[in-house]
């Protein structure tokens, strides 16, 4: 292949692909830039440029890229197996994750089932609940409840569930009507209200709806903790315990969708650990593979897996994609236990989160920044501004400063991957400002 000089890849780039989540017009103006390696929590560009990866390329890379650890597994199991379809077939791989994934709740929720990305996933847990009920004979049940603000991917019945008007309102007349009720956003407070207050003001909300509509709705799903692509909304653990005895109360499934705040992203392995509960199903994906290969998981308890188990093919649970449970993506996210594991990384991210939170002290009490809030390794805040372009802008001048960074409106989050030593996390804090500085100006 001749090599290309980086002008290049930009021109052939736009001539050929379609890039996600883009108003492709804008890239008249705004850089797409052609990264040729990574290292670690640095992206490099073509052009020898290189950029602080502050948000985790979309929040799936945990333990930095072209890790030596996560490469040595995958180039062996790439010559021992590379993929094997999942039905009728299994491997080591996957029996593997699926087993230290349930000893990761105490066996509460014994059986995984695999996919490709989230959405595929969420596609599976919003099944799987329909599915169940009308294998118990409650055909009714076959509504969803979902939060203000909720994401839950962008497939027909991922969308269906997902309130963020940017990306459901054009596709509106496609999509099943879910029932939205409040969220839990601790900034919805009133003067004198908790955190705590809010969530369970919320939960009330949800429990008029259950009470009114129980014998119709399968299953809540909620983003535990933080409803991340509304803008990094957080929220109290109450609101979490509140849901789960709701459901229980009146007989719901409760789904967390913990695509975005699993793995470890909100200080806990799972982000449902901080509300000491289980829910039914748990949506995995995201930093499941340590940010290497597209892979999603949901999930279960065993009671709803006995649901389908019977002699009756129909009664069963016949969903499938092809790379299903794919080896190479299971031993990456292998690879990602065993860090997590062998470098106590819960506890050291405690540590790097302190240094962080006070390395950015001064933005958050900036009078031009509101709701400065932090949970785990998710750093957020809101500027105030009414610039439409303040995120591109963001964006461009975040390039000019060594750091890829995507505010979600004005939304300004870091969700950086867990390897930052001090010197990069003390650099991210001082680009970070002058970034803003830069871009909403005095
Ligand atoms: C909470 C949540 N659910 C689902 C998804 C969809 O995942 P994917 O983009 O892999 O389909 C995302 C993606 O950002 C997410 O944040």
């Amino acid at each position: 292949m001749k090599p290309c000089q980086p002008g290049d890849w930009v021109a052939r780039s736009l001539t050929s692909v379609w890039h996600p989540c883009t108003q492709m017009q804008h890239h008249e103006t705004m850089p797409l830039v052609p990264v040729s390696h990574g290292r670690g929590a640095w992206l490099f560009g073509t052009d020898g440029k290189r950029y602080l990866d502050a948000i985790s390329s979309w929040w799936v890379n945990l333990f930095g890229h072209a890790n030596p650890r996560i490469n040595a597994a995958l180039k062996e199991q790439l010559d021992l197996l590379e993929h094997a379809m999942l039905a009728g077939f299994t491997h080591e791989p996957v029996i593997r994750l699926s087993e230290r994934l349930a000893v990761r709740t105490n066996h509460v929720l014994g059986h995984c089932f695999y996919a490709s990305d989230g959405a595929s996933a969420v596609e599976i847990a919003l099944k799987m609940s329909f599915h169940f009920w009308r294998n118990s004979g409650q055909t009714d049940k076959r509504e969803f409840v979902c939060l203000q603000g909720s994401y839950h991917g962008e497939t027909i019945g991922a969308l269906a569930v997902t309130d963020v008007a940017l990306f459901r309102d054009a596709y509106g007349p496609l999509l099943q009507q879910a029932h939205v009720v409040a969220t839990p956003d601790a900034r919805t407070a009133e003067v004198g209200q908790s955190a705590a207050d809010v969530a369970r003001r919320a939960a009330m909300q949800l429990e008029q709806l259950l009470a009114d509509r129980a014998d119709k709705i399968a299953a809540v799903i909620v983003e535990p903790l933080v409803q991340c692509a509304t803008g990094m909304a957080m929220y109290d653990p109450t609101y979490l315990v509140e849901a789960r005895a709701l459901c229980d109360h009146y007989g719901v499934h409760l789904i967390a969708d913990e695509i975005a705040v699993g793995c470890g992203r909100t200080g806990t392995y799972f982000a449902c650990e901080q509300a000491n509960i289980w829910p039914d199903f748990v949506c995995l994906s995201k930093g499941i593979s340590g940010g290497y290969l597209p892979l999603s998981l949901v999930m279960t308890r065993d009671e709803i897996y006995r649901g389908f188990y019977d002699a009756d093919v129909k009664r069963g649970f016949l969903h499938s994609h092809s790379y299903t449970g794919n080896p190479l993506a299971c031993r990456a996210a292998l690879a990602t236990l065993d860090i997590f594991e062998q470098d106590d990384v819960l506890n050291c991210n405690r540590e790097r989160a302190t240094r962080l939170t006070t390395a950015l002290k001064p933005l958050a009490e900036d009078k031009r920044v509101a709701h400065f809030r932090q949970r785990g390794m998710i750093w957020a805040f809101d500027a105030i501004t009414d610039d439409p372009a303040f995120s591109r802008k963001f964006f461009t001048a975040g390039l000019q400063h060594e750091l890829l960074l995507r505010p979600i409106g004005r939304t300004v989050y870091l969700m950086p991957p867990y390897v930052l030593n001090d010197e990069e996390i003390d650099g991210l804090a001082v680009r970070t400002r002058k970034v803003f500085d830069e871009v909403i100006g005095d």
